[in-house]
């Protein structure tokens, strides 16, 4: 079997490059370890940049998202007790869009399925091959028989856990990596929202954030500690831990109920560079990783994507490989910035040390955030998605 590009991973990176890839007659396979509804099944961030809802609307699947995403025009930062708003609308002219990744899954999915481009589900050993010549091939496994295709390109869109990035010699590539010792226990809950804006919370007892999909459905997180057991958080202890770190007009709105998904994610920064290898690009998880405070996750995989699909076309329509030589460099200049907003977020909000010193900063640094508008507008800019 031949193939242009053979894209390995079918989360938000992989199905909207392969969406993107289709729409320019490039001819894609997608290959994913999980079943369609395992991937699906995964419940993860759900805020939107402007940038990235006009690349899902040029992919052809912006439709839903229009229909039942909440635009937000500012967000709320709680600090000690007394909220704050900054207003993204005011600050950069710009909002973003709440609508969950598993929804952004599915319309990619479907998206797929209405144009009949081939993904293999279940495909076990996906290993590449010969990435640094100029025929590379990908063999995976379904039900212990092997198959293989040879193609132009590999796109390595398989996550942080995936084989794409292993495949590269460790000489030549450089990672670079902070783990937070702390975590995130979150809760889906079908609970009216506490608040029409998303409220991030620093509080003496930890980070919080009251969080949404619709306006009937919440998500809830907790800072926890990474050694937390969930078998040892029932919902009733979850929603005692969440009141005391909310405001008390949040605490008297809040309405509790039963999860209908918990979890605990670890918090991590990672960045591995170059994002090429030969004929491999990797794009999203399987390149960085950002702790979910600043939610640019799904937009980096986003940014990643058009900037790889974009070289793509360039390579077969115009007889360029300008943009592949550069995507690297361009992607990663997104890629650090998003790193360095998410990594502030992360330490001005949690409870990172029990040295007063710490706590301090973080005061200083979030009074000065609302008192300054070129602070606010800052972060702002950042919140909303900077410019590609
Ligand atoms: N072979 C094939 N597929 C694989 C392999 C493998 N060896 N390893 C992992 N995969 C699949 C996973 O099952 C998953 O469906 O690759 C996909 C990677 O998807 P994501 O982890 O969602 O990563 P990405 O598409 O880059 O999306 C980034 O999703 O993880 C969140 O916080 C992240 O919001 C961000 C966004
Ligand atoms: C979420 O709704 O899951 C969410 C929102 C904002 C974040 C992280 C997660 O920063």
């Amino acid at each position: 079997m031949r193939t242009q590009v053979v894209i390995i991973g079918a989360g938000p990176a992989g199905l909207l490059l392969g969406q993107l890839l289709h729409k320019h007659s490039i001819a894609n396979v997608i290959l994913e370890r999980q079943t369609a509804d395992h991937v699906l099944g995964r419940v993860r961030a759900g805020v939107i940049e402007q940038v990235t809802m006009n690349l899902l609307d040029e992919a052809g699947v912006g439709a839903r998202m229009h229909a039942d995403g909440l635009v937000h025009e500012g967000v709320q930062i709680c600090v000690d007790g007394t909220r704050h708003r900054l207003s993204f609308k005011e600050l950069t002219g710009k909002t973003v869009m709440v609508y969950g990744q598993t929804e952004i899954t599915k319309d990619l999915m479907d998206g797929r399925a209405a144009v009949g481009a081939p993904s293999v589900y279940s495909a076990q050993d996906v290993s590449a091959h010969d990435i640094s010549g100029d025929k590379p091939r990908v063999s995976y496994q379904v039900e212990g028989n092997t198959h293989e295709i040879s193609c132009d390109f590999v796109a390595g869109c398989d996550g942080f856990h995936g084989i794409s990035r292993k495949s590269i010699p460790e000489s030549a590539i450089d990672t670079y990596e902070r783990v937070y010792p702390l975590g995130w226990l979150g809760v889906l809950s079908d609970t009216p929202p506490v608040s029409e804006e998303l409220i991030y919370v620093r509080h003496p007892r930890g980070f919080a954030l009251c969080s949404m999909r619709t306006p009937t459905r919440s998500r809830y997180y907790i800072q926890c500690s990474l050694a937390e057991d969930i078998e040892s958080w029932p919902d009733e202890r979850f929603w005692q831990e969440l009141k005391p770190r909310l405001d008390e007009e949040a605490r008297e709105r809040l309405v509790t109920g039963p999860s209908i998904e918990k979890s605990i994610a670890p918090l991590r920064s990672f960045v591995a560079e170059p994002m090429r290898f030969g004929r491999l690009f990797l794009a999203g998880d399987a390149a960085h990783i950002v702790p979910p405070t600043g939610a640019k996750g799904l937009n980096l995989a986003a940014s990643d994507v058009r900037y790889l699909a974009r070289a793509l076309v360039e390579h077969y329509q115009e007889r360029s490989d300008a943009g592949l030589d550069h995507y690297s460099e361009r992607a990663l200049a997104r890629v650090w910035k998003a790193e360095r907003f998410s990594w502030w977020m992360t330490t001005t909000l949690h409870k990172i040390s029990d040295n007063p010193f710490d706590y301090r900063l973080q005061l200083a640094e979030l009074d000065y955030l609302f008192r300054s508008k070129a602070a606010a507008t800052a972060f702002a800019e950042n919140y909303v998605g900077l410019p590609y």
